[in-house]
């Protein structure tokens, strides 16, 4: 059963190691949720506190233990990567390495991609399995439905992707309704996510990038966006969109969203360091120089 968020009805811990310190990992230690559920910190784990949206750091000055229930048990419920683009080939080639639970699209990315939106959704989902999105394009509510209607038609496994508007709720609400998945997109506020888990999103697309592009920060919005779904246990689940960098795919990791969307090259990024070419750069020159071989 789930305990209650109510700090009155928590009862805490005698503090173990002290104070937790609550931190936004791209941002150093300042937010601290109160709606947390008392737990024990590991003194040899300090950074690796392995609860959605928190990171506690035990130190002397600490007299309150993190209060954290992991939402989503990680081996229930691992972290999911969908990957963002229209390119078959690309997804293909991840898909073929277990790198792909999913699919979004959009009307930039088919544009992109040269293809009929039917026609590439179709072969996408031909071998994806997991969750595929494909945006509506209409504006007006009952044009969505018919719009999305037509594209839930492609397969099962279609999420039918509509924008965070007005209407937008509306055609979200009727859809998820009648059992299809709903991707509302284009969020950039944690007022837009919590009224898009009203309306029956399966999943809410907060976009970072463009966020960060105007100097905003979109990490603090997954962090927001999560802290409100699980107060609640919103069931929405947090597909973070507009990822421009590994680095986002951690941070998403780290906070604890559901889902991350990212194109291929961002995804591949995740396994580049240089210290790896480094080393294996020294590794093949000395190698050779023992004159031996393995096969
Ligand atoms: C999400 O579903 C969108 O397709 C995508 O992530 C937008 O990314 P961009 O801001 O890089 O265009």
């Amino acid at each position: 059963p789930r305990p209650q968020r109510h700090l009155d009805e928590i009862p805490v811990a005698a503090p173990p190691f002290g104070r937790a310190i609550v931190q936004h990992p791209a941002q150093g230690f300042r937010r601290q949720d109160p709606h947390q559920i008392a737990r024990p910190i590991d003194p040899l784990q300090p950074f690796a506190f392995p609860c959605r949206g928190v990171w506690a750091k035990p130190g002397p000055e600490s007299i309150q233990p993190p209060r954290c229930t992991p939402r989503n048990p990680p081996e229930e419920n691992p972290m999911k990567f969908f990957i963002d683009t229209a390119d078959v080939d690309a997804i293909r080639e991840l898909h073929d390495l277990g790198m792909v639970d999913g699919v979004t699209t959009n009307p930039s990315l088919i544009l992109k991609s040269g293809r009929d939106i039917l026609e590439v959704t179709k072969e996408i989902c031909s071998f994806v399995k997991g969750p595929v999105s494909a945006e509506v394009v209409s504006l007006k509510a009952d044009e969505m439905l018919a719009e999305g209607r037509k594209l839930a038609a492609i397969a099962p496994n279609i999420a039918v992707k509509v924008p965070l508007t007005w209407d937008g709720l509306k055609a979200c609400k009727v859809l998820s309704g009648e059992g299809f998945m709903v991707n509302v997109t284009l969020c950039f506020s944690a007022n837009q996510a919590l009224i898009a888990a009203k309306a029956g999103a399966t999943f809410i697309s907060p976009f970072i990038g463009r966020l960060d592009d105007i100097n905003l920060d979109g990490l603090d919005l997954i962090g927001d966006i999560r802290t409100i779904y699980d107060n609640y246990d919103f069931k929405t689940q947090i597909l973070a969109a507009s990822i421009r960098t590994a680095n986002h795919v951690k941070d998403c990791a780290m906070i604890g969203a559901d889902v991350v969307t990212a194109p291929p090259n961002v995804i591949k990024a995740l396994a580049s360091h240089v210290l790896t070419d480094k080393g294996l750069d020294q590794f093949t020159k000395d190698w050779a120089k023992t004159g031996q071989k393995i096969l």
